[in-house]
């Protein structure tokens, strides 16, 4: 299974991919952050929008995109009901100043609400258009975060070869942790990523993080292919502790930030967003 190659150089469309990632990382603004995973339902949202309202509560200026085409679901999670949305924006019936909204937690969204269903499926116009609006909405931020959906479709892949960077949410369960190394593996391969980072969500203990993250690298080192004096790096970039404010604050629709900010959650959340400005 492991390679000395570049699979880059074995595939076009890889590197086209990193030459995507490059040229917009090249134009300057905001630092773009990919959410995702290879398990559902692991904490992407939750995560996202809370890890926004973190940053925005350091002074910054964040916008999500709620990349998630499919199953869009950002506007549930923070209790928004928008009038415009992606689409409107891809039909040009809006503006993209239109369909930006503020957030409570004091940032802005790009919400793809029910009506992207008809964008699941990566056509060459949903790539174009959402390639565009990441290239305009830079400028105006310091960080543009891309709750993505889950697994390794072409639509997650091209959402994530957006960003330049990637966060990994996976909680500590044998199936999440399976598919986590699955993701990062055809990230590694072909993104051509050299580094992927890790949020170990819903940790039953302290460490777990460090332990999972440890054990994945592990694996990863053995089978992705990396061409010779490279290596591929998994960086443990957070923990965030299972805790029982999350539901309760999911039911209700608020962010964990708002309102439980001393609760082991949010003490995560805090400490991956100082993290993030660090790097
Ligand atoms: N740290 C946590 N502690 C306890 N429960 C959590 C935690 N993180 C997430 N959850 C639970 O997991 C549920 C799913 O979270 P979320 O919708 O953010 O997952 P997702 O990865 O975005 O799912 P999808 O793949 O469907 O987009 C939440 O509603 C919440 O109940
Ligand atoms: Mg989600």
């Amino acid at each position: 299974m492991s390679t000395s190659t570049d699979p880059a150089a074995q595939n076009p469309a890889h590197t086209a991919m990193a030459e995507t990632r490059a040229a917009t990382s090249a134009k300057g603004g905001a630092r773009t952050l990919a959410v995702t995973s290879g398990k559902g339902g692991v904490g992407k949202t939750f995560v996202t929008a809370n890890l926004a309202a973190a940053l925005a509560a350091r002074g910054q200026r964040v916008l999500v995109l709620d990349a998630d085409l499919g199953l869009a679901n950002l506007d549930v999670v923070l209790n928004l009901h928008p009038k415009l949305t992606l689409h409107d924006v891809f039909t040009e019936k809006a503006t993209l100043e239109q369909a930006i909204l503020p957030a409570p937690g004091g940032f802005h969204v790009l919400l793809a609400g029910s009506g992207m269903v008809e964008y699941s499926r990566l056509t060459p116009e949903v790539r174009d258009k959402l390639l565009a609006i990441v290239d305009l909405v830079r400028p105006r931020f310091d960080w543009v975060l891309l709750d993505t959906g889950a697994g390794i479709s072409d639509v997650v892949l091209f959402a994530v070869s957006l960003a330049s960077q990637v966060l990994v949410v996976a909680t500590p369960e044998p199936t999440s942790l399976t598919d986590a190394y699955a993701t990062i593996k055809v990230l590694a391969t072909q993104q051509d990523r050299r580094e992927v980072s890790l949020l170990v969500n819903q940790a039953n203990r302290v460490g777990e993080g460090k332990l999972i993250c440890g054990q994945l690298q592990q694996v990863l080192q053995r089978f992705v292919g990396t061409k010779p004096g490279q290596s591929f790096k998994l960086d443990l970039l957070g923990e965030v502790r299972q805790d029982t404010t999350v539901r309760q604050a999911v039911l209700k629709r608020q962010l964990v930030m708002e309102h439980f900010p001393g609760s082991d959650a949010a003490q995560g959340i805090k400490a991956l967003a100082l993290k993030l400005m660090e790097r």
